[in-house]
């Protein structure tokens, strides 16, 4: 039987620490660290996922500026907006919480974030920080909570086979590049791959984000393999589940992280950490 990750456990005690950090560098700068999140629009899963954000903030004493911006808000406010928390130095992390509403670019609109204070590590140039294995970058929170999951695990990661299923620029592509810094042997599988399950039944460490429910069942899953599900969906019930059949999968497996409670919380504790990273280099 597969031990179930309590992502909210660890993220809870990791927040505990990081509390004990920023109490410092209030004390040594007179501020506490600041995160500015913007959110346009009403998208309800959206606005839950920013008050838990805000939340966080509270529990590890960072500063929390939130503009809640209307849905019809012009790409020219929240070009001058970010400008403004920019050129702020009392700003260290900005976040622009997405998707954005379809009249807007994300693609134009986040790179416009200052690398520097791009907390999400969504920028070309954290980005390319990763894939030169420069630590000094901000590494996207998801991928960085889900190698603590892993780690927390107590297996080590150096030449495993580590199967990741999905390619996105928020968690495929960079849990990979993460799983190869950590000296995994990487695969990178998606909507394309034909004969999916060869692939994953041969995986030590499974990452899958997709956003398919029960994508992945028991047959699919190598007795004994740690499963990190990233998949947030609802099912027919309106109930949160992942991209893993959870109960099939279970008594399969060496360790899995349950939706919800295994990788959301650990995103939100890797942002904040970023933001602290961010406030550090701010005031340097
Ligand atoms: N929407 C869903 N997840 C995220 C995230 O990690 N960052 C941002 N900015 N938007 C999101």
């Amino acid at each position: 039987m597969g031990k179930v990750i309590d992502g909210k456990a660890i993220a809870g005690v990791l927040q505990e620490k990081m509390k004990a950090q920023t109490a410092y560098f209030s004390m040594q700068f007179g501020r506490k660290p600041s995160l500015a999140v913007i959110m346009v629009g009403e998208d309800p899963a959206s606005a839950v996922y920013v008050r838990n954000k805000i939340r966080a903030c509270e529990a590890v004493g960072i500063n929390s500026q939130s503009y809640k911006l209307p849905q019809d808000t012009e790409a020219s406010y929240l070009i001058d907006l970010i400008d403004k928390l920019n050129k702020d130095s009392a700003t260290d992390g900005i976040l622009v919480q997405l998707p954005l509403p379809s009249h807007l670019d994300a693609k134009k609109l986040i790179p416009l974030i200052s690398s520097k204070k791009d907390v999400d590590g969504f920028s070309a140039k954290n980005i390319g920080a990763l894939m030169l294995d420069d630590r000094t970058g901000l590494y996207s929170c998801t991928p960085l909570g889900i190698i603590q999951l892993i780690k927390s695990t107590g297996i080590n990661i150096a030449g495993k086979h580590a199967v990741v299923v999905g390619r996105s620029n928020e968690v495929g592509k960079p849990v990979a590049m993460m799983l190869l810094q950590n000296h995994a042997t990487v695969t990178i599988c998606h909507s394309k791959t034909e004969s999916l399950g060869d692939y994953t039944r041969m995986a030590d460490i499974l990452v899958v984000a997709v956003g398919k429910e029960k994508l992945i069942t028991a047959d699919m899953v190598k007795e004994g393999a740690v499963v990190i599900d990233v998949g947030i969906n609802r099912n027919a019930e309106g109930k949160l589940c992942g991209d893993v059949d959870f109960e099939s999968v279970l008594p399969k497996c060496g360790f899995i992280t349950p939706v919800p409670g295994g990788v959301g919380p650990m995103t939100i504790a890797m942002l904040m950490a970023n933001t602290l990273k961010a406030a550090k280099r701010n005031v340097q």
